[in-house]
This record gives C-alpha cells, sequence and structure tokens, in this order.
C-alpha cells in the first residue's frame, strides 16, 4: 500500500500546532542578569541599548516590575569604581561591599525571588582579569588559579551570608566547584545551590557587558581560562569535575553559537542545563532591530526557543523582561 506522508496535516491550525509542540517557553525559565552600582541614579548603559546600571532603588524596582511579569530569579552584576579595584580583589568579598546590600534589599522586599550572584573576581581586580595575576619578566599576566579559588571561597561565603540563593563561579578556574561547596557547607550553607559556569568560552561576543562594567582586561587575554570556541569535547570534561564537585546547575555560555554543546551536556548529564544568551547577543538584535532590519519579538522568542529546544531549562538572558511580557 502506498499511503502518502502528510506531515503538513499536524501543522494544519494554531490548535493541533499546540497539541504537537514539543518546546514551551515560559517566564518561569528567565535568569534576568542585572547591572547595579553604587549611585542615587540608575544610568544607561552605552555599550547596551535598553539596559541600566541599576541604584540600588532601581534595582529592587526593576526586580519587583520583573518578578510581577513572571520572571522568578536574577543574577546580579556590580559595576565598581576603579578606586575600588585592587590587585587582591579584596572589595569581592566585603561585607558590606554592593553585592551583598543589594542582596538583602532584594530578598527583604521579594523574600520569594531566587537571587544569584556572579562569583568571579573581573570587576573588583585593578588587572581586569577574572583571577589574582603575577607578572612575568616579560610583563605578560599569569593568573595564580589555587590562590584565586581562595578568594572565590571568601566571594560566595560573604554572598551565602547576605542571603543568596545560588552561587555562579564564571572564573573558570580549576577545582572551584569543590573549594566553594565545602566553604558553604563548612559554614552550615548547604542549602545555597551552585550553578557553575561550567563551559564559558573565551568569547568576542562579551564584548558589550566588559563595556557596561568597565571590566576589561587590561593586559592579555582570558584564553587561558576561557575555552577554545573550536573545542566541544572538552566541554564535557569540564562538566564531569563539576559533576563530581558538587555542583547542582551546569551553565553553557554563551548560547546561540554554541547548542551542540548545550545538546552534548544535557545528553551527558542529569544535572539541569542553563544557558547565557550573552551580551553580545542582544547587542546584535538590539541594533538590528533598531535599525528596522529585523522584527525584534519574533527574532527573540526564536532565539529563546532554540535554546530551550537544544535543552537548556533555563535561560539568562537582558530579554527576559521583554520576553516575558511577549508570552503572557
Ligand atoms: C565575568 C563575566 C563575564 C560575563 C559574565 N560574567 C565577562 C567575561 O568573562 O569577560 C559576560 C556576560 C555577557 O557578555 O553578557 N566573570
Amino acid at each position: 500500500m502506498n499511503i502518502p506522508h502528510r506531515p503538513r496535516r499536524n501543522r494544519r491550525t494554531p490548535a493541533i500546532r499546540g497539541l504537537v509542540r514539543e518546546t514551551l517557553l515560559t517566564p518561569a525559565d528567565f535568569i534576568y542578569p542585572l547591572f547595579l552600582h553604587d549611585g542615587p541614579k540608575d544610568e544607561p548603559i552605552v555599550s547596551m541599548p535598553g539596559c541600566q546600571r541599576w541604584s540600588l532603588e532601581g534595582l529592587v524596582r526593576e526586580a519587583t516590575a520583573a518578578w510581577e511579569e513572571g520572571v522568578s530569579a536574577v543574577v546580579l552584576f556590580p559595576a565598581i569604581p576603579e578606586s575600588q579595584k585592587t590587585p587582591g580583589a579584596e572589595e569581592s568579598y566585603h561585607a558590606e561591599g554592593l553585592v551583598p546590600r543589594a542582596i538583602r534589599a532584594l530578598k527583604s522586599t521579594l523574600p520569594g525571588l531566587a537571587v544569584i550572584t556572579d562569583v568571579a573576581l573581573d570587576p573588583y581586580n585593578s588587572h581586569g582579569h577574572d583571577g589574582l595575576v603575577q607578572f612575568d619578566p616579560a610583563g605578560q599576566p599569569r593568573i595564580l588559579n589555587d590562590d584565586t579559588v581562595a578568594v572565590l571561597c571568601r566571594q560566595a561565603l560573604c554572598h551565602a551570608a547576605a542571603g543568596a540563593d545560588i552561587v555562579s563561579p564564571s572564573d573558570m578556574m580549576d577545582g572551584r566547584v569543590g573549594a566553594i561547596r565545602e566553604a558553604l557547607d563548612g559554614e552550615g550553607y548547604e542549602d545555597v545551590a551552585i550553578l557553575s559556569y561550567t563551559a564559558k568560552y573565551a568569547s568576542a561576543f562579551y564584548g558589550p557587558f566588559r563595556g557596561a562594567l568597565d571590566s576589561a582586561p587590561k593586559a592579555g587575554d582570558k584564553k587561558t581560562y576561557q575555552m577554545d570556541p573550536a573545542n566541544s569535547r572538552e566541554a564535557l570534561r569540564e562538566a564531569a569535575l563539576d559533576v563530581d564537585e558538587g555542583a547542582d546547575m551546569l551553565m553553557v555560555k554563551p548560547a546561540g553559537p554554541y547548542l551542540d554543546i548545550i545538546t552534548r551536556l544535557s545528553d551527558a548529564f542529569d544535572l539541569p542545563i542553563a544557558a547565557y544568551q550573552v551580551s553580545g547577543e542582544y547587542l546584535m538584535i538590539k541594533s538590528a532591530a533598531a535599525a528596522g532590519w529585523i522584527d525584534e519579538k519574533a527574532i527573540v522568542l526564536e532565539t529563546l526557543t532554540g535554546i530551550k529546544r537544544a535543552g537548556a531549562s533555563m535561560i539568562l538572558t537582558y530579554f527576559a523582561r521583554q520576553a516575558a511580557r511577549w508570552l503572557d
């Protein structure tokens, strides 16, 4: 018998398409990255149109508006004044620093909000690197892995003490997940989760973010710790280590150009996978939309759906609020 195949029958009406749809995007999938600074006013970020460096008050206002639109998780990125940056990044674990104050302000207004913090030294380090730096005789920076991990543990403890729900090491030092887990457990923070930047690539897509925080490395680049964009098997190795060291969630970053990595990790590991649609991905869409060249809403929802379809169960995206409104 020769039955004609007609896959279009399953696409015939919106109702049927709804029945067969495999991937459903919801605001509950989103983590909203928020920039903050220690000033009285919200400041627009030139390198990321539509984003602000929030004052503490503005931050709470923005998180509340997002919460009311269904976004229940934020991740915080502080802009630290040059005068507070040091080679030892001491401000990163200051109990009264900007991030701990922001965590407390958010938690007292929105106790149900999942507050995530970025654990890395680059906003606080006068060299602009994610780790502590020593210079070799030729003036080239060398990253001190194990000394950095000790500082990251202090930073994670400082965030946990202020009430962070999830700490998220974005530094790519070896061994930091296990060390942070041990430090947290040792101080009674067993409930604080670790979202590890497991496969964070040395990507040109971070440019606008570094502009937002003035955090670009002053010498050298990040290629001795962030991964080579050419590699995918290496991501499996990083993931196996993070799982072994006690990570609760694994992240792939950037998202759009690394969908294959998201799929490989979600196929190989049973921990939830996060993906970060980073500043350069955001800016490409924003600038093309501002020029009137693309349909912003359709493009954003398609990119986010693609990231989820690839295997991410949560997405860090600067479009979190806008997308939540569009999905409503
Ligand atoms: C730094 C950090 C970076 C981002 C998040 N955490 C930049 C970097 O590694 O240089 C980038 C996010 C983005 O581009 O949106 N620890």
